[in-house]
């Protein structure tokens, strides 16, 4: 059996504008998917999958099909759509795996464990995926270095979701730290450590439409196309700041951030009561995280402060502390 883990992500900046080919800054974070594969005597596919926010499920099928069957339909609280696509994940991952190591019959059982909520601007399905190629490469004997399977793991993201991903959440769910992002050209970059808390509303958004939304904003109105422009100028500022390592300035720009994401209309109501939560609390900048809609948001924190406020917000489900994780991919086994 080969397991391995890898972290979720936070947007430090740049979301949205990212798709416009403005750069981006996503960092991982210290909460991981761990995907533990075992080769099988045939050649399907079960996947166990455990605490990704939803119940649990079990579904197993042949190598060739892209999901569980009618009868094996897992119980879960999340929207169906997100239960398809994260099978459709692991499919895709697995598929990645066989063809890295030229074994198109390779059957396994894969267990996935996750403490990064589902579909909630984390990175959730990048960390499963990134974590699954590696454990199944290495269980058929073989290794990959991290940018062929950065690589490997988007084409998986673009595929499930119809092309709408950037390589931002795979690259740097491989590599860790803090990556910077512009087009195809993904490269980590230096920070100190940045103390991230993470307020979560317990939904999801829907990336497509958000994303669609945004785009139909800048066809309509300049002024949209100038907002996504000034997040770019945002984001260069926000390099500026982290090679300075200036955690005030950082925070300043999440809150500039946050007020252009906003105005572009991903935010959400329980988006904006836990930034608002996180600022009343004396965090240096807080801003929504990912697509938005409803999920996350992430703030700055030395403190216990924030958490302690955003445990209090009613919109807020679940708040964690979940500094920068330096380290990436990791084989555990
Ligand atoms: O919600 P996430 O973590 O998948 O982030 C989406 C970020 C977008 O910039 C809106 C889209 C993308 O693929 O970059």
């Amino acid at each position: 059996m080969a397991v391995s883990s890898a972290p979720g992500k936070v947007y430090l900046f740049g979301e949205h504008a990212v798709v416009y080919g403005e750069p981006a800054v996503p960092c991982a974070i210290e909460r991981r998917a761990t995907v533990s594969v075992e080769e099988r005597s045939d050649d399907r596919l079960r996947v166990d999958a455990r605490d990704l926010t939803l119940d649990g499920f079990t579904v197993e099928y042949g190598g060739d099909s892209a999901g569980g069957d009618g009868e094996n339909s897992p119980e879960v609280s999340v929207r169906q759509s997100l239960l398809e696509a994260a099978t459709g994940y692991v499919d895709g991952a697995i598929g990645q795996a066989r063809d890295a190591t030229d074994t198109p019959d390779a059957g396994f059982d894969v267990a996935i464990e996750s403490d990064i909520p589902l579909g909630a601007g984390l990175g959730s399905s990048a960390a499963v995926v990134v974590a699954t190629i590696d454990a199944a490469v290495r269980e058929l004997g073989t290794e990959i270095g991290p940018r062929d399977l950065a690589e490997r793991a988007y084409e998986v993201e673009y595929d499930v979701q119809d092309g709408q991903a950037s390589r931002a959440d795979t690259f740097c769910s491989a590599t860790g730290g803090a990556v910077r992002v512009e087009g195809s050209r993904c490269n980590p970059i230096a920070a100190p450590n940045l103390p991230f808390v993470i307020g979560y509303d317990g939904t999801s958004g829907d990336t497509g439409e958000l994303v669609g939304g945004v785009r139909e904003l800048r066809e309509t109105y300049g002024f949209a196309a100038s907002t996504t422009e000034a997040i770019g100028d945002l984001v260069r500022e926000g390099e500026r700041a982290l090679e300075a390592e200036d955690l005030n300035a950082l925070g300043e720009l999440m809150d500039f951030d946050h007020g252009l994401l906003s105005a572009l209309g991903v935010s959400a109501r329980s988006l904006d009561a836990m930034v608002w939560a996180a600022r009343d609390a004396g965090a240096l900048g807080a801003k929504l995280t990912g697509a938005g809609g409803g999920g996350c948001i992430v703030a700055l924190d030395e403190s216990d402060e924030t958490v302690r406020a955003l445990g209090h917000t009613p919109q807020c489900i679940e708040a964690f502390r979940a500094e920068l994780d330096a380290e990436g991919l990791r084989a555990e086994e």
